[in-house]
């Protein structure tokens, strides 16, 4: 079983992927991470010292590499993961299942104030401007989320009812 979970940045794709593998016994990934070992240091600083293309370039890559492989994954993907390189075409892959972890902004919003500085796409973005940075980059980015086979609506949700779900 290959199991990718999709969203905006905030979404609950790690915690929700961790809780998955617990329950289905099959290993978890989070993208994010993955890259990060690959390369030696943080998203943060790649997208610094090479910028954002290098890094799309990189996360392509190795969403490929877990794609052809044999093994079963849980993966967790980054938020902007499906809509690159043509990322979003695996989504509707017969042999994956896709998630999209679907939320209103004003969760995102609520969650991502406290987590920005770790994300360089939104790191240097006032809470003020944050809320309409996240309306108009997720109606962009629905376009891709959408296309996922599986639609879940996380909203007042726990960890393990959407897990269960
Ligand atoms: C990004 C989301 C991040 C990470 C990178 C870019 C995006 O992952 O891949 O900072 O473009 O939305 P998370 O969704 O895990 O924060």
């Amino acid at each position: 079983m290959k199991i990718v979970l999709v969203g905006y940045m905030g979404s609950g794709k790690s915690t929700i992927g961790k809780e998955i593998s617990k329950i289905v016994g099959i290993p978890f990934y989070d993208l994010d991470e993955v890259i990060e070992k690959r390369e030696q240091t943080s998203i943060k600083n790649i997208f610094e010292t090479k910028g954002e293309i290098y890094f799309r370039k990189i996360e392509h890559e190795i969403l490929n590499d877990f794609l052809e492989g044999n093994d079963d994954f849980i993966l967790a993907l980054g938020g902007g993961t499906p809509c690159y390189a043509n990322n979003h075409v695996f989504l509707q892959n017969k042999d994956i299942s896709s998630f999209y972890l679907k939320m209103s902004v004003e969760a995102l919003v609520s969650r991502l104030k406290n987590e920005k500085e770790k994300r360089p796409i939104i790191a240097n973005l006032s809470n003020d401007e944050l809320d309409e940075f996240v309306r108009k980059h997720l109606f962009d980015r629905n376009y891709y989320y959408l296309q996922s086979k599986h639609i879940i609506s996380t909203e007042n949700k726990s960890v393990k009812e959407i897990s269960d779900e």
